[in-house]
C-alpha cells in the first residue's frame, strides 16, 4: 500500500470514528497505523526508562527497549546519566544485549568487531582502521534524558516537548513521598499480546476493577460511592501533617501548550486499608514526608505510556511499551525507601503482591479484549461515563495528536 492511500485510509477510519465509542477495528490490528502511532505520537512524548536508584554506580547501566529501538541508559564516569543508543557505529550491531550490566573497564565493547565505547558515548578504540580514522565523529547516538525525583525519562525526538509542568506535578507529589531517594527493589515484565491503545485503555478505567481486581477494589475506594466523602477525609487528615498534594490535571488534551501531559490526584483506601497490601495493613517503612499512613494512594500519570502509584510505604512504576502492532511489554517497578532492609523491615513477596496479581489480571482481560476486536464481528462499542471517561479522554487525545503531527 503507497504511504498516501495509507493515509487516505486512515484519515476515513478516523472521521467514521464515532464520539462515545471506542475505536474501529484497524487501530488496534494495522501494522501501518502502529507504525504511524510510533512515529507521530509515542517518539514525541516523554516516557520513564526507570528510576535512578538502578544504576547508583559510575558504568551501571540498563537497556531500555521499545519498538525497534534500544537504548543504553547508562551513567557514565563524570556521574551523568545518559540515554545512548544501542547502535554500533561501525556496522550498527546492538553493543549491550543483556538487561542490564556494569561496564567493568570503564568501557563497552561491541560484541561484533570489537569496536570500544567509554561510558559517556565517545569511541575510545576501533581495531584496524586507517591511521587518520577519526574517532571523535563516531560516538554514539544520544536522545534527551531528564531526571526528576530519580526518575529518568527519555524522549526520542529532536525538540522534545517541555517537562516543566510535568517536574512540577512530580515534584508536588512524588517528590513528596520521598521517590528521589528511594530504591528499586523488584521488576516484572509482562509480555501482552495487545496493542497498546488497548493496554492504555484498560489503564485508564476502573469499570473493570470490581469484575476483574477483586483484591484491588476491596483496598481502593476509587470508583465507589462515596469516594469523595472519603477523599475529604483523608485529605484533611494528610493536611494535619502539613502535606497538601494538589490534583494537577494537564493529561491528554490539557496539557499546557508544548508541555508534557501530567496528571496527580489522590484517594482515599477503603475501609482501614493504608495501603496496597493483602490485608490493607503496612508491608515497608514510611516514605517521603509522612510521618504516619495517612489510608490514601495518589496516582500520578506522565505522557501516554507511564503511571505511577505510590502509598506511604510503596511505590510502584508501570510503563506499557509497545514491541510490535499486537503486542506491548507491561514493566513493573517496585520501590521502598532507600533504608529499608529485605528481610528485616520488609518483604518483596508482601510488597509486590497486589500488583503482581493485578498486572497478571490485566494481562489476561487485555488480550481477551484484543482477541475480541480482531473478529470481524467486532463493531466500536460505547464508553461508559463517567467511569470510562479517561478512556474516552486517552482516545480523542491519540486521534488528535496523531492527525496534528502528520510531519512528524
Ligand atoms: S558493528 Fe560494532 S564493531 Fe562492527
Ligand atoms: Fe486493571
Amino acid at each position: 500500500m503507497s504511504q498516501q492511500s495509507v493515509e487516505t485510509g486512515i484519515g476515513k477510519l478516523t472521521e467514521i470514528w464515532q464520539e462515545g465509542h471506542s475505536l474501529p477495528r484497524e487501530f488496534y490490528l494495522s501494522p501501518e497505523i502502529y507504525e504511524r502511532d510510533i512515529e507521530r505520537m509515542l517518539l514525541r512524548h516523554w516516557i520513564c526508562a526507570g528510576h535512578e536508584s538502578s544504576i547508583p554506580t559510575a558504568g551501571d547501566y540498563f537497556l531500555f527497549e521499545m519498538d525497534r529501538e534500544s537504548v543504553i541508559v547508562m551513567r557514565g564516569h563524570d556521574g551523568i546519566v545518559r540515554a545512548l543508543m544501542n547502535v554500533c557505529r561501525h556496522r550498527g550491531s546492538r553493543i549491550c544485549t543483556r538487561e542490564s550490566g556494569h561496564a567493568s573497564s570503564g568501557v563497552i565493547a561491541c560484541p561484533y568487531h570489537a569496536w570500544v565505547y567509554r561510558t559517556d558515548g565517545s569511541l575510545h578504540g576501533a581495531r584496524m582502521m586507517p591511521a587518520d580514522f577519526d574517532k571523535s565523529a563516531h560516538s554514539l547516538a544520544q536522545i534527551e534524558l531528564r531526571i526528576v525525583a530519580g526518575l529518568i525519562f527519555i524522549n526520542f525526538s529532536k525538540g522534545p516537548l517541555g517537562l516543566d509542568a510535568v517536574t512540577e506535578t512530580i515534584n508536588s507529589s512524588l517528590k513528596v513521598y520521598g521517590w528521589h531517594r528511594a530504591r528499586v527493589i523488584h521488576q516484572e515484565r509482562y509480555l501482552i499480546d495487545a496493542n497498546w491503545k488497548l493496554c492504555i485503555e484498560n489503564q485508564m478505567e476502573c469499570y473493570h476493577c470490581a469484575p476483574s481486581h477483586r483484591d484491588y477494589s476491596r483496598l481502593h475506594s476509587q470508583a465507589k460511592p462515596g469516594v469523595e466523602e472519603s477523599t475529604n477525609r483523608m485529605l484533611a487528615r494528610t493536611r494535619e501533617f502539613g502535606i497538601d498534594i494538589p490534583i494537577q490535571d494537564h493529561w491528554a488534551l490539557q496539557a499546557r501548550a508544548g508541555q508534557e501531559a501530567g496528571y496527580c490526584r489522590r484517594y482515599a483506601m477503603s475501609g482501614t486499608a493504608v495501603t496496597g497490601s493483602e490485608d490493607g495493613g503496612p508491608v515497608a517503612p514510611l516514605m517521603g514526608d509522612f510521618p504516619d499512613y495517612d489510608g490514601g494512594t495518589t496516582f500520578v500519570y506522565v505522557g501516554p505510556l507511564s503511571f505511577f502509584i505510590a502509598y506511604t510505604d510503596y511505590g510502584a512504576i508501570f510503563r506499557f511499551i509497545p514491541k510490535r502492532h499486537d503486542q506491548t511489554e507491561l514493566i513493573v517497578t517496585w520501590l521502598v525507601d532507600s533504608k529499608a532492609h529485605e528481610g528485616v523491615n520488609f518483604d518483596r513477596g508482601r510488597v509486590t503482591w497486589l500488583w503482581r496479581i493485578t498486572s497478571e489480571s490485566d494481562k489476561k482481560i487485555i488480550e481477551d479484549n484484543q482477541l475480541g476486536v480482531s473478529s470481524r464481528f467486532y463493531q466500536p462499542g460505547p464508553y461508559s461515563f463517567p467511569i470510562e471517561a479517561s478512556s474516552h479522554r486517552f482516545v480523542e487525545w491519540y486521534l488528535h495528536d496523531v492527525n496534528e503531527h502528520g510531519e512528524g
